[in-house]
Formats: C-alpha cells, sequence, structure tokens
C-alpha cells in the first residue's frame, strides 16, 4: 500500500510539496518557460518527439535493451496506437515519453521542451502539467474519495476544476453516482473509469495509455477507445494508447509497432 501511494504522489509531483507551488509564483501557469526554457517554436504542432532514445536496464549479462534507438513524433491533436509483443518495450517507452524514468540515449522532447537532463523537480512538474498517464491497475488513492481522486491533480496545482468539463466527463464515464465513495468500494472498471476522468478533467498535453483496458470486458473495452475518441476529436486530445488489441488499435490515426525495442517504420 505504501508503495503504491508513494508511486501515485511521485507521479504527481508530489517531491514538489504543495507548499511550494502555493507560494513560488514562478510555477504558476505562464511562467513555465522560466523554468523549463523557452519552447522550440519550429515544432510547436510536435507534442512528443524522440530521437534516437534508448533505455538499457541492468549490467553485464543481466544487461536488457529494453527501448533500441527509437525516433518518432506525435503532433498535436493525434491520437496514436503502440502495438507489439509482450516485452517489446511499449510500457518502457511510454515511460520515457511521460518523465516517470529516463533514457539511457538520445532526446525526447515533450511540447516543445526538453526532458532529458531536467532536474527531479522539473520533471515532476512537467509529469503533472503535460503528461495524463493511465495505467492497466488504476493507481487511485484508496484514503480520497472518487471526486478527490479526480481533482487531486488540479489541486495540487492550485486550479480550479471546470464544472461543466467534470460533469460531462463524470456523465459519459456514467460515474456521477459514485463520486463519494472510496475506489475500494468500486469494480475494477469502475476505478479505470474514475482514472481516466482524472486525466482527461486534467487536459494534459498527452494522454499516455497503458493498456488501459487490459482488466475490462469487451463492451467496457469499446466504450473506454470511444471516450479516448470523443476526447481526442472534442478537445484535440493528443493521445498515445499502447494496447495488445489490434481491433482496438485500428480506432487511432496511426498504428505504431514495436518489436525487440525497436520501432518499426
Ligand atoms: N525495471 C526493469 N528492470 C529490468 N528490465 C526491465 C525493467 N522493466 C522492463 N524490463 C525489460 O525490458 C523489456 C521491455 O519491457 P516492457 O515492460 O517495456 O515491455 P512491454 O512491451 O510493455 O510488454 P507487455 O506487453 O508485456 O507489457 C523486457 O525484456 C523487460 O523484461
Ligand atoms: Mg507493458
Amino acid at each position: 500500500m505504501r508503495c503504491l501511494l508513494e508511486g501515485v504522489l511521485f507521479y504527481f509531483g508530489e517531491d514538489v510539496t504543495v507548499d511550494d507551488i502555493a507560494f513560488d509564483d514562478t510555477l504558476r501557469e505562464g511562467a513555465t518557460a522560466e523554468i523549463f526554457g523557452e519552447r522550440n517554436d519550429h515544432r510547436a504542432m510536435e507534442i512528443v518527439r524522440c530521437e534516437g532514445v534508448t533505455k538499457v536496464y541492468g549490467v553485464g549479462d543481466t544487461q536488457v535493451t529494453a527501448v533500441d534507438d527509437v525516433s518518432l513524433a506525435i503532433e498535436k491533436g493525434e491520437f496514436a496506437a503502440i502495438i507489439g509483443p509482450s516485452g517489446s518495450g511499449k510500457s518502457t517507452l511510454l515511460h520515457l515519453i511521460g518523465a516517470v524514468d529516463r533514457s539511457s540515449e538520445g532526446s525526447i522532447q515533450l511540447d516543445g521542451q526538453e526532458i532529458t537532463g531536467m532536474s527531479a523537480t522539473q520533471t515532476a512538474l512537467l509529469r503533472r502539467r503535460k503528461v495524463g498517464m493511465i495505467y492497466q491497475f488504476y493507481n487511485l488513492i484508496p484514503t480520497l474519495t472518487v471526486k478527490e481522486n479526480i481533482l487531486l491533480p488540479l489541486r495540487l496545482d492550485k486550479r480550479k476544476e471546470d464544472s461543466a468539463l467534470l460533469s460531462q466527463i463524470t456523465d459519459v464515464l456514467r460515474i456521477t453516482t459514485l463520486m463519494d465513495r472510496l475506489p475500494g468500494q468500486l469494480s475494477g472498471g469502475q476505478q479505470q473509469r474514475v482514472a481516466i476522468a482524472r486525466a482527461l478533467l486534467y487536459r494534459p498535453a498527452v494522454l499516455l495509455a497503458d493498456e488501459p483496458t487490459g482488466n475490462l470486458d469487451q463492451q467496457q473495452s469499446d466504450e473506454i477507445i470511444e471516450l479516448f475518441g470523443q476526447a481526442n476529436r472534442e478537445f484535440e486530445q493528443t493521445i498515445l494508447l499502447v494496447t495488445h488489441n489490434e481491433p482496438l488499435a485500428r480506432r487511432a490515426d496511426r498504428i505504431l509497432r514495436m518489436k525487440d525495442g525497436r520501432m518499426d517504420t
């Protein structure tokens, strides 16, 4: 449990305390350029750019090249899917793009900002500001209600929610009546829909989803992918979806295929 909590708080940048965020004006919206450096305007429409990205785990005989010299670009408003066999490096690549893990080599730009070489504080803020991450296991905080879980990233940023958008998202996800429950009082599919609501409400620059329908039945999977499509069309939400499911992947604008750490082009 402690490990799960730490993981969630790490993801949302809790190595930056809420007090830091409240009192340091340089951390406010609009001042991010001061922290992250100026945007690279030549590629302003690219939300993700990877060049020669490699991730090696371990040393010596146990060394594994999980991601091997991958280059790709995802444009603003694009819905792309990554498909590939188990162990081909899909999750590792998603974690590198989401600044959850660091690459061994190569360059990764997220919304115009180079993330390789950033400090831990910078990556924590970047994750919260720019990335919505959805996992197969839902990463909800068990002691917070559904509503508190959904609002957590905004609250950490001292931002007020768009209540019309919150109602719209919770209606579509059919979780409106569950808002006061704790995650432990929900089914797996319901917990996943809460995790998706949390990511969508923040309107991240990119939504990274790792097998988000892995634990759901066919009907729920279809609904979730339909919702991704809707967020993509209606809010120009940029989405990078990892899935084993070829029919689901075909709902994306583009399919990227990984094998042995490499991206087929
Ligand atoms: N923390 C780690 N330490 C060592 N090796 C790792 C680590 N994480 C992943 N790997 C290895 O890197 C390779 C890629 O793993 P990854 O989880 O990215 O694959 P995947 O495509 O997401 O697979 P799946 O479809 O089963 O989720 C695998 O060989 C895996 O064993
Ligand atoms: Mg995986």
